[in-house]
């Protein structure tokens, strides 16, 4: 499995992933440009995503999601760490997300790789209606 970044020919594997990931965002490719955002790939088929975006020394992980038939298999693992890095090297201090309350999964996942629940976000979600667990971890400097 490899990590590379998005690329717009990436459009239909990302409807795909997200389609069958209704507890990540589903919102169009367009909006991705121009944010840091990388795809997890096997044998030439996307498995998985991850979008952030980088405002002063935080990231926030905006969508992440690993299609159900290749979970359980490290591509999340490998996207978060993608991300991490790309963090590191620009400058985060600290990466953060938000992950519906009812998400457990996502939670437990999350702080397998440090992060850690720092606060609630009344109400965050539609569609149903839920909060969002605000998670976040420290980054090292690059040495
Ligand atoms: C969260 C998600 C991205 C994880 O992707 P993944 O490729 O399955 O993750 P990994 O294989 O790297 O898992 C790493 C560790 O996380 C934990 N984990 C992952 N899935 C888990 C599950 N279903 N139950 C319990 N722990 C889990 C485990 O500790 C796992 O290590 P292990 O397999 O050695 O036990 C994936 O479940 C997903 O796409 N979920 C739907 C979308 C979503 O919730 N996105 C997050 C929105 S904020």
């Amino acid at each position: 499995m490899t990590i590379r970044p998005l690329d717009p020919a990436d459009a239909e594997a990302v409807e795909r992933i997200t389609r069958l990931s209704p507890e990540a965002a589903d919102w169009p490719m367009e909006s991705y440009r121009g944010l840091p955002a990388w795809v997890a790939e096997s044998d030439g088929r996307v498995l998985g995503l991850l979008v952030a975006r980088i405002a002063a020394d935080e990231m926030e992980i905006l969508n992440l999601a690993v299609e159900p038939a290749s979970r359980r298999r490290g591509a999340g693992t490998a996207l978060v760490d993608a991300a991490v890095e790309h963090g590191r090297r620009t400058g985060a201090a600290r990466v953060f997300l938000e992950v519906r309350e009812s998400n457990l999964v996502a939670q437990r996942f999350y702080e397998r790789r440090g992060f850690a629940v720092t606060g609630r976000r009344l109400r965050y979600y539609r569609q149903p209606e839920e909060d969002a667990l605000l998670m976040a971890r420290e980054v090292a400097p690059a040495p």
